[in-house]
């Protein structure tokens, strides 16, 4: 597990609670995550999920990920858990807006501490989020108490692929990224089978590096006045924040950056 000193959930919080936040939503739109709708169908077909459960999405920013699980999977309840209060306001209405207020309920909270019941859902969802967490082994912890006897433990997430970050790589990767901790693969096997879950699938989606790709496109081709609008027109800043992203793809291109999914389920 590589750590970066000095970032922690303060940082993450001004991101979503501002304009880098709303920078991604521009770029990625609502569903905050590589591979968007397709991510979340994926996901959900390789854990599963069949209509009627109930779920919690720990760091759900603004419950897109909780409105393609009742929309698309018939979730019969989803939870939210996040940090950042603004990310909840939009989460809330949102939800309202598309009819779903009364089957959808909201945490605010520190992910690895949610003060949800214990064995109290049928699956935990992430999606592209606890690379933010600092403390991964007590997030798994907490994942795997929530989860039934017979549940599942259902995420996406950036991890580090085989290519491997040097340690440079890795501080300005996750400097830019506030990732105060950043989990290989093996981390996450390590700590899910080490919270008494036994592990389905651990995969590389294959999808970080084309997703770059677009992102990149969509900032210089398509949507480079929108985030000039986003960041206050502020020219330099959009020109170090190209610069961090052609970056990051270089990363993802040569695999050293890679989305994982990752399935691991209670025993019965
Ligand atoms: C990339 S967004 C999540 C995207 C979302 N899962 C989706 O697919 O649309 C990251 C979110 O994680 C939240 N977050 C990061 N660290 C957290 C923590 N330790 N506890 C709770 N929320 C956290 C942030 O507030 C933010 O809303």
């Amino acid at each position: 597990m590589k750590t970066l000193p000095g970032i922690g959930l303060s940082n993450v919080q001004q991101v979503y609670g501002g304009a880098e936040g709303d920078l991604w939503e521009l770029i990625m739109g609502q569903q905050i995550h590589i591979g968007g709708f397709a991510s979340s169908m994926d996901l959900a077909e390789k854990a599963g999920l069949r209509e009627g459960l109930r779920g919690v999405d720990l760091c759900c920013c603004n419950g897109a990920g909780m409105r393609f699980l009742i929309r698309f999977r018939k979730a019969a309840h989803m939870a939210g858990v996040d940090a950042t209060p603004a990310m909840l306001d939009r989460a809330r209405a949102r939800c309202a807006a598309e009819g779903m207020a009364d089957r959808t309920t909201f945490v605010e909270a520190d992910v690895c501490a949610t003060g949800l019941p214990d064995g109290s859902m049928d699956f935990v969802w992430g999606e592209d989020a606890w690379c933010y967490v600092a403390d991964k082994p007590a997030l798994i912890r907490e994942a795997a108490r929530l989860v039934k006897p017979g549940g599942a433990v259902v995420f996406t997430d950036w991890v580090e692929g085989p290519g491997g970050l040097s340690e440079e790589e890795a501080a300005r990767f996750m400097g830019f990224m506030k990732f105060p901790t950043f989990a290989s693969p093996g981390d996450y096997r390590r700590l899910l089978e080490g919270a008494g879950l036994i592990i389905e699938r651990a995969d590389d989606t294959g999808r970080y590096a084309p997703c770059l790709d677009l992102y990149l496109r969509m900032l210089t081709e398509q949507l480079t006045s929108d985030a000039l609008r986003i960041i206050g027109y502020d020219m330099e800043l959009m020109q170090a924040l190209g610069g961090e992203m052609a970056f990051i793809q270089q990363l993802a291109h040569a695999r050293k950056v890679v989305q994982g999914l990752f399935v691991a389920r209670r025993p019965s």
